[in-house]
């Protein structure tokens, strides 16, 4: 339907949740795909999980935190499958702390994993990406735009994410590489709504919140991405396209409702 079949993604943070369901989808529509994420057996579960869709799969327990890393990861990429068609900057890390209790190093942890992290991401990946024809999409969230309470921390970092997706949408536009970003409300059966609505309560208040009075699906999430990578885009660049049932329009009142 997208007509991706053959080319190749590599996605960080695709062990799990949203950017696994992107990646499930992406294997489904017949791409190579490259997973990278800090724990072995998640790791491996979802490669298992990959293949089962019949894709080709690499799988590579790395640190978006470490550059280095990131640079070994990309070549290892490349020797399976050549150039990079698409990457999904998807690793990200979040708790909740009110400002006046997080450590400063709590707030420099997820600045590292989610800003630090795609940085890291498409400075290694950049090599190997296809000019023309590259596409990259960030996984930000509401809270790039919306201050939520007791998350300063990735406020911060997902704000730093979409002028990392529009500034090089600017710089590498030139090129022929599309910058994206996706931009998901609350989504169901995701280690982030774990985190952030772990009791039924919470949750039932999150799935309220956006005017569709309902969480979102990894599909729909998935369905985005897969849009986005394909040629059906082609003149789309520089913005973070919400996929939060209009959580946006109403910000914290939402929450209220
Ligand atoms: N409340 C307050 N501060 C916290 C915290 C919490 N629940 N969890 C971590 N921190 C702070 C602390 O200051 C901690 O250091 P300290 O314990 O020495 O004071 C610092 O963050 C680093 O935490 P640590 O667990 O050592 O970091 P990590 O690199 O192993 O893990 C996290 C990173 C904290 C973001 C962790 O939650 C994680 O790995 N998340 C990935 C998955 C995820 O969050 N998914 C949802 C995305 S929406």
């Amino acid at each position: 339907m997208y007509n991706l079949n053959g080319r190749t993604a590599f996605l960080t943070g695709g062990s799990s949740g949203i950017t696994l369901g992107i990646a499930e989808k992406y294997a489904k529509e017949g791409m190579n795909i490259v997973l990278l994420a800090r724990n072995e057996d998640k790791l491996a579960a979802a490669k298992t999980i990959i293949e089962g869709h019949g894709a080709k799969c690499v799988a590579i327990p790395a640190d978006v935190r470490d550059a280095e890393a990131m640079e070994g990861a990309f070549q290892i990429a490349a020797s399976h499958f050549g150039e990079i068609n698409v990457i999904v900057a998807g690793a990200a890390g979040n708790f909740l702390a009110m400002a006046k209790d997080l450590k400063p190093k709590g707030f420099k942890t997820v600045m590292d994993i989610d800003a630090g992290g795609v940085f890291n991401t498409y400075h290694a990946g950049f090599q190997h990406l296809a000019r023309p024809g590259g596409c990259l999409i960030a996984i930000s969230a509401p809270q790039a735009t919306i201050p939520y309470p007791a998350q300063i921390h990735a406020n911060a970092a997902k704000a730093a994410i979409d002028q990392i997706v529009r500034t090089l949408a600017v710089e590498w536009g030139p090129l022929g590489v599309r910058s994206l970003g996706i931009s998901p409300g609350p989504i169901a059966d995701t280690e982030g709504m774990a985190r952030l609505a772990p009791t039924p309560k919470a949750l039932e208040q999150a799935a309220r919140a956006p005017v569709l009075k309902r969480l979102g699906t990894k599909d729909e999430v998935a369905d985005l991405a897969a849009f986005l990578a394909s040629d059906h885009a082609s003149y789309i660049t520089g913005t973070i396209i919400p996929c939060d049932g209009g959580l946006g329009l109403v910000g914290l009142a939402g929450l209220g409702g």
